[in-house]
């Protein structure tokens, strides 16, 4: 391996476009595990719009070059260096053959080509491309590609790649090939091959055109039965983007291939997407309800990046959220429509919205506070690896949804048809999507860059006053970004255009019609307000009686709210709002307030008491037969640790938990005979269906057994549990009933854990996704000071079972451990972050990109309490110390500047 430690900062300033461009590429593969060669033969030109450069510099990455030759005739004048190739003497176009050798089963970074359980996968994004062949690496580049693959017939009998199959056939010597040709010019991060023993469901379908079209999804033969629900995901995927965009599947073959080692969840490659196992296997044995959404999710998201990232890709890699965020906001709107159909007020549209802002409040907001905080698009970056975040992609489709927030459902559809009139086979920036949202609008959005430009999370922090005689009610919004982080704070230019939409709730709980004053009528009760000062006052008039407002209706722009609310207030809102996604939001409210209250008990070792208002509030939601099944689960979830601890000016972890366990345990003594009706009441009898309805009922049901399993007395959930999990016929139940077994064991009820969790690994010993769930569940498990997690996790990481190289199980167990249980993971003796920087440092040397990711769960070190920080600081100093990967060294440097 290189040495790569010396960290060169890439600026988006700096941008220029290349110097040659490649119009079309043909690979020839002869694939063998130790010694793959690959034969590229590349048409180049100078580029007409580029500062003309003295040589063709092309990039690679752990090659060996074979031979060079430039129309035709061998050429010496090639050098091959740390970053690449340096070709000299080119004249204006030419064909350059490059011949090279690179070592599949050595490579253990999952970047490039590599081998998982003995087939050939490819991963070029982002710069993976360069470790296959010596190439114009960059998104800017696009070409036209030939691929033939070569390999013997009997150890990989299928052979992959982009586009159409053209010609296949056998070669002497029991050696196979197959010719595959892709219509679509692409850039070279598109570009995959997959050759191994692998078996296909197919599907034939009709697109709106009347074209015939074949659909595959390939897996190993052991897991045939596990891919019916990612075909239908799909043929959905397929129809809802006919339907709500217009855009047609553009190629006759469309092929999803699964491999079970894989960093990241997916990869949109053009015509053969591959897989993480983890978001193609499905069957209700193996599966929970959450596995069967995300798998939905997540083939669409790669089924829509054929337009928005592949038929319109990114100029450079600071333009990522162009395809990334308006992928994510595509999928989600996926997601919800599948849910929800045409039902614009539904609950299950709310359920998937929270389920959406509680990832980036969550996750989003917390690298915006921290020293890896960027823009959605970011000026610069060390390793590009590390900048497929939260932001550029959770805030980055926030952003997106805006414009349709804005324009509504329509002026979004015309934005994204002049977007693809526009661009369709370009390569692009945000502000040319912007620029099309604002044209096919009629709107001035050059303030709207700011969302584009802008680190932190804004403040809108809300005043209101009614004057009763003029009936009049004012509401004034000022913006801000509080204290920000230094990387934060450096990007911060001026006010943003912000969408916030509001109601007014009069005393009967009803919506007020609403009229600005200005306005000749009254006209709906949600009202999006465009504020675009650092502060505004809007007035509305006619306003009968003192309301109460209903803020940031559906999340309607991604800020924290800021506003007086009594207790009493949210207990009314929780009750009464129109929004459903508001009454989520009270709920937490007056959550996150209790809690943190306690928290700071805790940490002062006072006595912890909790309200009655509090309980009378949540028994009011469970036993609200009104309210989905759904929507009560997600309103009866506390708000996380992980969160809790973030809004403390000094995060204590400890404190948390136990403020958070306190709750827990008052909320299922107090409504003990509740949960216990509840969990009667949601059960799912027949046959398992993965749909919104039944998944809603299995997961109050289940939430219902996780807070009995809180009892003090543990008996009634270990015998409600230890039932549940012999009778479940799907996963869901059973890894619930494993999961309330866990938590039984922390009050003291160790054997009937113990005997599940054998029995779990011996029932699913062959289902790696399902072992996965064996460690992590585990891994997250409360502990209880005679057995703290982590010896357990010490002991797990020497399982037969366990694998380091494999990122699904590296993830399972380590990440588990230390990203899902921050009690035990922030232990005061510093024990966890000692068994962090030994993972890190492990892993740098195997995976930089998924050891980079592990890195990051020390960045926010400098919000804990001074203890810990001490501990921390040591930590990551091990490790910027040891580390020697681009991507690990980024992490780390920044955490500690
Ligand atoms: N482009 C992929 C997606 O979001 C993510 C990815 C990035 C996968 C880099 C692999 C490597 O769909
Ligand atoms: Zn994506």
């Amino acid at each position: 391996m290189s040495d790569n430690a010396s960290s060169t900062v890439i600026r988006r300033a700096d941008y220029t476009p290349p110097a040659f461009l490649i119009d079309s590429v043909a690979l020839e593969f002869d694939l063998a595990p130790a010694r793959t060669i690959v034969r590229n033969t590349m048409r180049v030109r100078r580029n007409p719009d580029a500062a003309p450069a003295p040589h063709l510099e092309l990039l690679g990455e752990a090659l060996e070059v074979l031979g060079a030759r430039l129309d035709g005739a061998p050429h010496g004048a090639v050098r091959a260096h740390e970053h690449g190739l340096t070709v000299e003497n080119v004249p204006e176009a030419f064909e350059l053959t490059l011949e090279s050798a690179c070592a599949p089963d050595q490579n253990t970074t999952l970047s490039g080509l590599y081998v998982s359980s003995g087939n050939f996968f490819t991963q070029c994004e982002a710069e993976g491309f360069r470790r296959i062949t010596y190439f114009l690496d960059r998104p800017d580049v696009m070409a036209s590609y030939t691929v033939t693959l070569r390999a013997d017939k009997a150890a990989y009998p299928v052979l992959l790649s982009n586009g159409n199959l053209v010609d296949s056939g056998d070669l002497p010597d029991g050696r196979h090939f197959a010719q595959w040709e892709d219509p679509f010019r692409k850039p070279s991060y598109l570009f995959a091959l997959v050759a191994g023993k692998l078996v296909a469901i197919e599907e034939q379908i009709t697109t709106g055109s009347g074209k015939e079209k074949l659909l595959q999804v390939w897996v190993e033969p052991a897991d045939l039965d596990k891919t019916r629900h990612a075909m239908d995901s799909l043929i959905h995927s397929i129809r809802w983007d006919e339907q709500r965009f217009g855009l047609k599947l553009d190629l006759d073959r469309f092929m999803i291939v699964a491999v079970g080692d894989f960093n990241m969840g997916a990869m949109e490659n053009k015509g053969l997407n591959i897989f993480n196992t983890k978001y193609v296997l499905a069957n209700p044995e193996t599966a929970t309800d959450t596995d069967f959404a995300n798998i939905e999710s997540v083939v669409g998201h790669e089924y829509f990046h054929n337009w928005t990232g592949n038929r319109v890709t990114c100029r450079d890699w600071f333009q990522l959220s162009l395809k990334e965020g308006l992928t994510v906001f595509r999928d989600q709107e996926f997601s919800a429509d599948m849910a929800a159909g045409d039902d614009v007020a539904s609950t299950a549209r709310a359920v998937k919205r929270i389920e959406d802002v509680r990832v980036l409040r969550q996750l989003q907001f917390a690298e915006d506070a921290g020293p890896m905080a960027h823009p959605v698009r970011p000026e610069s970056y060390v390793e590009i690896n590390n900048f497929y975040t939260m932001t550029v992609y959770e805030k980055g489709s926030e952003v997106v949804r805006m414009y349709q927030t804005l324009f509504g459902r329509d002026g979004f559809r015309k934005g994204m048809d002049l977007y693809f009139k526009r661009h369709d086979g370009q390569a692009v920036t945000c502000d040319d999507f912007r620029h099309a949202m604002a044209d096919a609008n009629g709107r001035d959005l050059a303030q709207f860059e700011r969302w584009y430009s802008q680190a932190g999370t804004p403040r809108v922090s809300v005043r209101t006053a009614y004057d009763a005689a003029a009936r009049r009610y004012t509401v004034t919004l000022a913006q801000g970004y509080g204290d920000a982080s230094p990387a934060a704070r450096e990007t911060q230019q001026g006010p943003l255009l912000i969408p916030f939409a509001i109601g007014l709730i009069g005393r009967d709980g009803r919506d007020l019609p609403l009229r600005l004053d200005g306005e000749a009528a009254a006209s709906g009760t949600t009202r999006v307000l465009d504020i675009t000062d650092t502060e505004q006052t809007f007035t509305f008039v006619d306003v009968p009686e003192q309301p109460l407002p209903s803020l940031l209706r559906n999340f309607s722009s991604p800020v924290i709210v800021e506003y007086d609310y009594s207790d009493d207030d949210l207990a009314f809102l929780l009750a009464h709002d129109s929004d459903p996604f508001n009454r989520w939001e009270a709920g937490q409210r007056l959550a996150t307030r209790a809690l943190l209250t306690l928290a700071a008990r805790a940490a002062a070792n006072e006595p912890l008491t909790l309200g009655e208002n509090f309980i009378a509030a949540f028994r009011r939601v469970l036993t609200d037969a009104n309210l989905s099944p759904a929507f009560r689960e997600l309103a009866l979830t506390l708000p996380s640790e992980t969160y809790l601890a973030d809004q403390m000016a000094e995060a204590d972890p400890a404190a948390v938990h136990r403020a958070r366990q306190f709750v827990r345990r008052q909320l299922a003594t107090a409504l003990r005979a509740d949960w216990l009706a509840a969990y009667e009441q949601h059960q799912t009898p027949g046959a398992y269906e993965p749909t919104p309805e039944a998944s809603g009922r299995r997961a109050l049901k289940n939430l219902a057994l996780a807070y009995l399993a809180e009892l003090d007395d543990p008996a009634d959930a270990v015998r409600v549990a230890s039932a549940q999990y012999d009778a479940s016929n799907n996963m869901t139940d059973r890894a619930a009933a494993l999961g309330a077994l866990l938590s039984a064991a922390a009050a003291g009820a160790n054997e009937p854990a113990e005997h599940a969790l054998d029995d779990f690994y011996r029932r699913f010993e062959k289902e790696a996704l399902v072992i996965d769930k064996w460690f992590a569940m585990q891994a997250a498990q409360r502990g209880t000071p005679a057995q703290p997690t982590l010896a357990k996790v010490r002991k797990l990481l020497a399982h037969p079972a366990f694998n380091l190289k494999n990122p699904n199980r590296a993830r399972s167990l380590i990440f588990s451990f230390c990203a899902a249980n921050p009690a035990q993971f922030h232990a005061a003796d510093g024990s966890g972050y000692a068994f962090w920087a030994e993972q890190v440092l492990a892993l740098d040397a195997i995976n930089p990109q998924v050891a980079a990711r592990l890195a990051r769960s020390l960045e926010l070190w400098r919000r804990f309490t001074p203890a810990l920080r001490d501990r921390m600081r040591d930590a990551l100093e091990q490790v910027a110390a040891g580390a020697k990967s681009r991507d690990v060294r980024e992490i780390v440097e920044k955490a500690l500047a």
